[in-house]
Order: structure tokens, then sequence, then C-alpha cells
């Protein structure tokens, strides 16, 4: 459990269902995970990290793998908002890249809201680009933006 004022980050277990299900209660229901589909996540070929502040789980980073493939996909995102603005989005990532590397991806991908601009700002800041815009990706027929990172540099650094 974490100290007082200083965040942790770790892999996800099957401990923290029910809390990644109350993380996205404060999203739009389309955007939602159900627990089925979170518990699929952690058993499934995934890299899942959580921030935990004052022992409490304060953000999550889940990324794809796919056998023979040296993509991983950055699948979902998420810090409550209280805890917003404070970095752990960009440690999460960073774990998160990391992990894949040591995995041997080169490239993390991942889409994103076209009019998400807190997160394509985030992504950015982070040395990813965008590389397609993918009209009607989203059930509400919104376009998405696919951005690419290479994990080949060191570790952390931004292009
Ligand atoms: C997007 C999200 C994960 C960011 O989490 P966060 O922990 O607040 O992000 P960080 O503190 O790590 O911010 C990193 C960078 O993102 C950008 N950013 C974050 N919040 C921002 C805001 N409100 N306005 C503008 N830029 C912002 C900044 O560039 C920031 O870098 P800086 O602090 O050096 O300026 C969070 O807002 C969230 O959970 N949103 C809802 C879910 C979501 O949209 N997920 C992404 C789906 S693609």
């Amino acid at each position: 459990m974490s100290q007082v004022g200083e965040p942790i980050f770790r892999l996800a277990t099957r401990g923290d269902l029910d809390a990644l299900v109350r993380l996205e209660e404060a999203f739009p229901e389309e955007d939602r995970f159900n627990r089925r589909t979170w518990r699929r996540l952690l058993a499934g070929n995934t890299i899942a990290h959580v921030a935990e502040y004052n022992g409490t789980l304060a953000g999550a980073a889940v990324l794809l793998l796919r056998y023979g493939s040296r993509i991983a996909r950055l699948y979902t995102l998420s810090v409550c908002p209280e805890m917003r603005g404070k970095g752990l989005a960009s440690q999460l990532m960073l774990a998160g890249e990391n992990s894949a590397k040591e995995k041997g991806c080169d490239r993390m991908r991942l889409e994103a809201r076209e009019s998400n601009h807190t997160a394509i700002l985030l992504y950015e800041r982070s040395g990813y680009r965008v590389i397609a815009r993918v009209a009607d990706y989203y059930p509400n027929g919104e376009t998405a933006v696919r951005m690419e990172k290479p994990l080949g540099m060191s570790l952390g650094e931004k292009r």
C-alpha cells in the first residue's frame, strides 16, 4: 500500500477488479468497461498497470499484446478526476512502454477520440505522433486519431 502523498505504480491484480470498475464510473457509459471485460483484460495477453495513492486505486493503463506482433496497443488509460494533472497518466504510460519493450515490442499504438484534446496533448507530450485518422471509429460515429511511438529509443525519452 502506498504511503501518504506518494503514488505508487504496480501491475494490476485480480484483487483490483472492483476498484477498476469504480474508476470508470465517472465516464460516459459507452466508454466504460464492465466487470466481465475487466476480468478478461486482466487474464489476457495484456500489460495492466495501476497507480495507487494513499491505498486507493487512482489510475490504470492497459496494453494489449498480440502473439507474433511487435506492436503493443494502449487499450485504456484513465485517472480518477481528483488526481488528474499530477503526472499519473504519464507515469502509467511510461510503465506500460517499459514493460512492452521488455516483452520485445518496438512500437506502441493507440486511438483517441479526436475531441479528446487532453489525451491527445498527453500523448504528444509523451512522444506519440499521429499516423492516421479513422472515420466512424467510435459507436457514436466519432473519428479516432491513431497515434504511434517507437519504443526503440531510450526509455522515457521524448522525440
Ligand atoms: C487523459 C487522462 C488519462 C490524463 O491523466 P492525468 O494524470 O491528468 O495526465 P498527466 O497529469 O500525466 O498529464 C500529462 C500531460 O497531459 C496534458 N494534460 C493533462 N491534463 C490536461 C488538461 N486538463 N488540459 C490540457 N492538457 C492536459 C498535459 O500536456 C500534461 O503535461 P504537463 O503536466 O507537463 O503539462 C485523464 O484526464 C483521464 O482519465 N481522462 C478520462 C479518460 C480518458 O480520456 N482517457 C484517454 C482515452 S484515449
